[in-house]
């Protein structure tokens, strides 16, 4: 419906580079009508004339070309189009998304392509042999939302895990295991214990310089395959995974491609080489540098003085390798703020060596603790995530406990479990992944707000309903006339809208914000209108549009990675 709307729309436009969005009024402001348009405004400036007269010149041509659409149509100041709909289009649309089901969403223009392009999403990226912290995890949370809504909106997705499992900290590590280390220790808690040498290293080197000369000779072994580092890396890498793979499963987080830093090791130096033969690279003060004055930006240092390879050149292999081996269309990184000034290095690298593709540093906040305090570095970053998402469920066992006495213990588990992490992640997925987050458990796990306990009691309540009606008979939409019905499915409507805006801008707040509204809008409608005791034909359309409000709302929270339940 909106997408024919918008054609009738662009029809008056022409050529014009601008893209025709809707939205519809919030709330209270059903004086505004269904959809606004504020399409005059670059008709304006093409036929200079006022928005106003634009506004009124795009309503007269609507008037005439989509007589059937449009039962009224209004300009509003300073030249917003407010645009009602015929109850025939709407009800055309109801009938639509039903047949969709769990498809509504998905957008059409994509689904016809033969080709589809390919994105490949990079998030979670922890360093093995070191906890993965709460940065790690805003990066797992948001990678996996944005994987899904772009798969779900009809790209193909590759999702990738890139551990960082490469550079000189490993030589430190191996010292320390071979002089501190003991077999045990590592294999009762890898991680802890592994980076507690690599701490108590960094700690002895101060007093005993010769150590770092130690860690480096360790790492130099390891490089040129030194059979018995060798094994001590890769079975601190083995441990280590087993360890992350925990938390994947606990938050429901899958791979397809786990290759990593090291995999890139071997095609650094004919890289580096061919960079200095272009005369893309050169030396400086024995390392050798990409300067990047072209972009305002300081040299990326790609190796050096002592031969060393950095985080950064092992990127730039990576990113060439993902265009080559995987033609990939675009790339999104995953990755905190903190490392802007890295990508727009790399981005800068990939232009001068003319790498096409569209990448993205998708960028994201800190994590702050209650009161909005940042959390100290050392609190913070090694906050244990298995604690944090433990705490969750534990919170959410305790909401629910008062709630549903009839649940067996399985399930008041399996409802903890969902509830707990779902707040988890809504927490990050509600906000601007640009802001700093703060972990706030009673607004996380309140059953009111905007949070994913109150999305899914919401579905629940939906799910009960039908549950009441058994047997619901076929589809009919003829009946329904009434405004809120009317409304309901307009709000289902801007799904694939919100699908289609959040692919391009990768902001999942978009899609749990408008979640959040859908939620608000079935409450206050299932408040005010009867279902199960309105009039046979009333009935049968709406409990048809109560099971696809429910289904947005699942395909939704599915989206962000978030489950739901039955009955809560
Ligand atoms: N492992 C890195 C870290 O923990 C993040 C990797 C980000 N991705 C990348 N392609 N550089 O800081």
């Amino acid at each position: 419906m909106l997408e024919r709307i918008r054609e009738l729309i662009r029809g008056k436009l022409g050529e014009l580079p601008f893209e025709v969005n809707f939205s519809d009024p919030p709330a209270g402001g059903e004086g505004r009508g269904h959809l606004n348009t504020n399409a005059a405004f670059p008709l304006a400036k093409q036929i200079s004339a006022s928005p106003l007269k634009a506004a009124e010149e795009l309503k007269k041509y609507l008037e005439e070309k989509g007589a059937d659409f449009f039962s009224k149509i209004e300009v509003a100041e300073p030249g917003f189009l407010n645009i009602w709909l015929t109850p025939e289009v709407i009800r055309e649309e109801l009938e639509e998304i039903v047949e969709a089901g769990e498809k509504w969403g998905t957008l059409k223009h994509l689904d016809k392509l033969s080709a589809r392009a390919r994105v490949i999403v990079e998030y979670s990226q922890p360093n093995i042999a070191k906890p993965m912290h709460v940065g790690h995890l805003r990066s797992t949370i948001i990678g996996d939302a944005l994987a899904n809504i772009l798969e779900f909106a009809g790209y193909e997705v590759i999702r990738w895990n890139y551990l960082g499992d490469w550079g000189t900290q490993f030589g430190n590590v191996i010292a320390a295991y071979k002089l501190w280390g003991d077999k045990h220790e590592v294999e009762r808690a890898p991680v802890e214990v592994l980076a507690g040498l690599y701490a108590r290293f960094h700690e002895e080197m101060k007093k005993d310089p010769e150590l770092e000369e130690r860690g480096r000779e360790e790492f130099r072994k390891l490089e040129t395959g030194d059979k018995e580092n060798r094994e001590l890396w890769e079975w601190f890498k083995e441990e280590s995974i087993k360890e992350l793979n925990k938390i994947y499963a606990l938050l429901d987080i899958k791979f397809d491609e786990w290759i990593s830093e090291s995999f890139y090791e071997k095609a650094l130096p004919s890289l580096i080489d061919s960079l200095l033969k272009k005369g893309i690279a050169k030396e400086s003060e024995g390392a050798v540098i990409v300067p990047l004055e072209k972009f305002n930006l300081p040299p990326a240092l790609i190796r050096k003085s002592d031969e060393g390879t950095l985080y950064l050149t092992r990127d730039i292999a990576n990113l060439e390798y993902r265009l080559k081996e995987y033609k990939a269309d675009s790339v999104l990184y995953v990755v905190d703020n903190g490392q802007s000034l890295h990508f727009q290095q790399l981005f800068a690298v990939a232009e001068i060596l003319r790498l096409k593709g569209d990448f993205h540093h998708i960028k994201f906040g800190l994590v702050l603790g209650e009161g909005l305090k940042r959390l100290s570095t050392r609190a913070g970053r090694h906050i244990a995530l298995l604690e944090v998402i433990n705490e969750a469920v534990e919170r959410a066992r305790k909401v629910i406990e008062g709630k549903q006495s009839k649940m067996s213990n399985e399930e008041k588990e399996e409802v903890a479990k969902v509830v707990g992490i779902g707040a988890l992640k809504y927490n990050d997925l509600s906000q601007n992944r640009m802001a700093d987050i703060a972990f706030d458990w009673d607004k996380m796990l309140s059953l009111q707000g905007n949070s994913a306990p109150y999305l899914q009691y919401t579905y629940a309540r939906l799910k009960s309903i039908l549950r009441k009606a058994e047997n619901i008979p076929v589809f009919e939409a003829g009946a329904i006339e009434k405004e809120a019905d009317l409304r309901l499915i307009l709000k289902l409507a801007f799904f694939p809208e919100v699908i289609e805006e959040v692919s391009k801008n990768y902001l999942p707040h978009q899609l749990a914000n408008y979640l959040y509204d859908l939620a608000r809008a079935i409450n206050d409608y299932y408040e005010k209108e009867p279902i199960l005791k309105a009039e046979p034909g009333l009935r049968t359309a709406r409990l048809h549009l109560v099971k696809a409000a429910a289904e947005v709302l699942k395909t939704g929270l599915g989206l962000l990675g978030i489950k739901t339940v039955e009955r809560m």
